[in-house]
C-alpha cells in the first residue's frame, strides 16, 4: 500500500528557460511530478469519489457539460475540493511540486492550492471549448493564478490532453457565454461571435503524472476523449497575491447563469 499519511517534499526544480518560456507563451509543459505507486493509490481514491458522488448535496459535484438533473448522466462530472474529501491526496509528490512550480512562476513562498477534478467518460464525444478560467471568476480582482492540470493516466488528443494558444494570457478575458449558449450548463465557452483565431493552438499530449501549468487568461481547450479509457484529469489551482480592482470587469455572461448546481447549493 502507498503511504499518503505524511507530506511528500518537491522532486522537481524549473529550469530558467522553464520560468521564461512560461511568462512567454502562458503554459508550461512537464514531462513528471509524480511516480507510478502515487498514480495508481490516486486513481483509485479518484474513481471512488466520482461513484460515491462525494459533494453533490452540496454543489461541489456537478456536470460541467450538460444540464445536470438529479436523473441525467453526467457527460463531463467534476468535483470542486476532492481534497477536501480525500485529505491524503494533499500528501502526494503532485502537491509539493505544484507548491515548488508557484515558489518559482509566482515568487510565492508557501503558496495556498484548491483543486478540482474533471472526469471526461470513455467515449465521451464533446470537447471542453476554448475558454479562460478567470471568466468563470468574480470580476472584482486582479488575479496571477495557475492552474496545474494532471493526468492520473497517459493523455494525448485522442483522450482529451489540454491544447492552448500561446501569448494569449497577455490579452483581455474575451467574451464567453453557457457552453451552446444554455444557461443551465455551469461551463463556459469562449462566444463564437468574438471571431478569436484558434488556428495557433498547440496540444500538450502528456504521461500519466505530467503536467501543464496555464495561466488564468490562458486559452485552452481539451478535445473530446475517443479513447476506451476514462481521462481522469486532477487540477490544482495556485498563484500570487489576488489584488481588488478599482473597475471591475464586465464578466456580464456570469449573470446569465440558472444551473440545477446553484439551487442544490442555496438549498445546503
Ligand atoms: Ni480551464
Amino acid at each position: 500500500m502507498y503511504d499518503l499519511s505524511t507530506p511528500k517534499s518537491s522532486t522537481i526544480r524549473l529550469t530558467d528557460e522553464q520560468v521564461a518560456f512560461y511568462h512567454e507563451n502562458g503554459y508550461l509543459r512537464i514531462e513528471q511530478i509524480s511516480v507510478p505507486e502515487e498514480l495508481e493509490a490516486l486513481r483509485a481514491i479518484y474513481d471512488r469519489l466520482f461513484e460515491q458522488k462525494a459533494g453533490r448535496e452540496r454543489g461541489q459535484q456537478f456536470d460541467l457539460a450538460g444540464s445536470d438533473e438529479d436523473d441525467a448522466v453526467a457527460k463531463l462530472p467534476q468535483i470542486l475540493d476532492p481534497s477536501s474529501f480525500a485529505p491524503e491526496m494533499r500528501n502526494t509528490y503532485i502537491w509539493a511540486n505544484a507548491k515548488q512550480i508557484c515558489r518559482q512562476l509566482e515568487d510565492q513562498e508557501d503558496p495556498g492550492i484548491g483543486d478540482h477534478a474533471i472526469l471526461k467518460p470513455a467515449g465521451y464525444g464533446a470537447p471542453t471549448p476554448w475558454h479562460q478560467d478567470e471568466a468563470y471568476w468574480s470580476p472584482n480582482f486582479h488575479y496571477r493564478s495557475m492552474s496545474i492540470w494532471v493526468p492520473l493516466q497517459d493523455a494525448d488528443e485522442r483522450s482529451g490532453c489540454l491544447a492552448f494558444i500561446p501569448g494569449s494570457h497577455k490579452g483581455h478575458v474575451v467574451p464567453h457565454r453557457q457552453i451552446g449558449g444554455d444557461p443551465r450548463v455551469h461551463g463556459l465557452e469562449i462566444d463564437p461571435e468574438a471571431n478569436v483565431d484558434f488556428s495557433g493552438a498547440v496540444f500538450c499530449p502528456l504521461p500519466a503524472g505530467g503536467c501543464t501549468v496555464h495561466h488564468n487568461r490562458t486559452m485552452h481547450y481539451a478535445p473530446p476523449n475517443v479513447g476506451d479509457q476514462p481521462r481522469r484529469a486532477w487540477i490544482l489551482g495556485t498563484g500570487g497575491p489576488v489584488t481588488e480592482l478599482e473597475t471591475p470587469n464586465d464578466y456580464y455572461w456570469q449573470k446569465a447563469w440558472a444551473t440545477a448546481r446553484q439551487e442544490r447549493a442555496s438549498k445546503a
